[in-house]
Order: structure tokens, then C-alpha cells, then sequence
């Protein structure tokens, strides 16, 4: 497994983030850090996202950031460019993938049945999102599809909270999971970027009391 995936599982949970404004970029990188999470996948959903994730890869050298919702191969290039150490998306783009794998660029396809797995594969990938996490079947879906591809890892996103990310975290074939719920678009509209602190906080400490 390459490094950043590997400094992934470490930490055990990814921030989605959403910015609307690079203004925030600064304050919400600083909020995780403090938080103990330093790490974020940033959204190619906003206009704020490339200019967001060259703020916070700049500032915060040691941070973990990633491009996510990446569609296109010049969505990659513009992330990678700004600093982006990994890429996601929601889907198994085999275009953006193959271009990921030629290049070297740690990347990590949505799946969420056994036919995209195996595309994966394909591509020599041996992690995978698993995407949407909780309409798509959850943790008992993982499960069935881990059986059979014994060497894969799953990064589940999309439903997952405090509540339900014990369950997930337990499993040991889910290398980590990402989710939005400590960094939510109100409080960053807000600015209230200490109850994010507060949250990421609370979900290290759930890392560590499941895995140690
Ligand atoms: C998303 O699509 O925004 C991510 O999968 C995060 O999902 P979540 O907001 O349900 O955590």
C-alpha cells in the first residue's frame, strides 16, 4: 500500500470538506489540526476547492490533503498542482483512474458493488471508497464484497457519523472512513470553527478508543 494511503489508515477518518469561500480554507485547516485530525478531502464541488487546497497544503505542510468528487483528468491535474497528495472520487472513472495509476497519484475510486471492484483491481488498486457508504448497504455490504477480494480495503463515505463509525472503525478491512459530519457547511458558514475542533476532537478519541 502506498504511503499517504498508509498514513490514511493511520488517522482513520477523513474530513469531507465543502468551502464555499477560500477564506475559510485557512481557519478550517487550523480548526482539524487542533482538533488532532490533520487531514481533509476537499471537494472539486466548489470554485473555492483548488485555491482552498493550495492554501491549506501551503500553510499546513504536514497536513494530509487530498482532491475528492475529482471527475476529470484536468480536475487532477489541477489538484495535484495545488498540493492534492491524494485523490477521490465518487465513482470508477476508468479515464481518471488510469491516468491516476500512470502517474503515480494515490487514488481511490468509488465502489459500491463487485463489478467496480473488479475494475479496480484491474488498475492494480487494492483500496477502494466505498460509495454512498450507507445507501449503499452499509457494513454488511462491505463484508459480503470483502469475502471474495480478500487484498482489498475499503475507505466507506456518505452516512457515516459519530454514531455508526465505531461499527465501521471495528472492522479490519476498512482501512479508514471519511465523512463530513465534524466539519459541516453550517458551522463553517458560521465560522465556528472551535465546535469543529470540538467534534474532531470527539472523533479521534473514537479512533482511539476502537483501535487503540
Ligand atoms: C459526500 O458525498 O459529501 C461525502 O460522501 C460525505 O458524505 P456525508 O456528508 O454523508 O458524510
Amino acid at each position: 500500500m502506498v504511503k499517504v494511503l498508509e498514513d490514511i489508515q493511520e488517522l482513520g477518518i477523513v474530513p469531507v470538506v465543502v468551502l464555499d469561500d477560500v477564506k475559510d480554507a485557512m481557519p478550517l485547516a487550523k480548526a482539524l489540526c487542533e482538533g488532532g485530525l490533520p487531514c481533509a478531502e476537499v471537494t472539486f464541488r466548489t470554485e473555492a476547492a483548488e485555491e482552498s487546497i493550495r492554501i491549506m497544503a501551503e500553510n499546513f505542510p504536514n497536513m494530509l490533503i487530498g482532491a475528492g468528487t475529482v471527475l476529470t483528468t484536468e480536475q487532477v491535474d489541477r489538484a495535484v498542482a495545488a498540493g492534492a497528495k491524494f485523490i477521490v472520487s465518487p465513482g470508477l472513472n476508468p479515464r481518471v483512474v488510469k491516468y491516476c495509476v500512470d502517474k503515480g497519484i494515490p487514488m481511490t475510486p468509488g465502489c459500491s458493488n463487485a463489478s467496480d471492484i473488479e475494475q479496480a483491481l484491474e488498475f492494480g488498486l487494492d483500496v477502494v471508497k466505498f460509495f454512498p457508504a450507507e445507501p449503499a448497504g452499509g457494513l454488511n455490504m462491505i463484508k459480503a464484497l470483502a469475502a471474495p477480494y480478500v487484498g482489498v480495503k475499503f475507505m466507506p463515505t456518505g452516512g457515516i457519523n459519530e454514531k455508526n463509525v465505531r461499527d465501521y472503525l471495528k472492522y479490519n478491512r476498512i482501512l479508514a472512513c471519511g465523512g463530513s459530519w465534524m466539519v459541516k457547511g453550517d458551522l463553517i458558514k458560521a465560522g465556528d470553527f472551535a465546535k469543529i475542533t470540538e467534534l474532531t476532537k470527539e472523533a479521534v478519541a473514537i479512533v482511539k478508543e476502537v483501535r487503540g
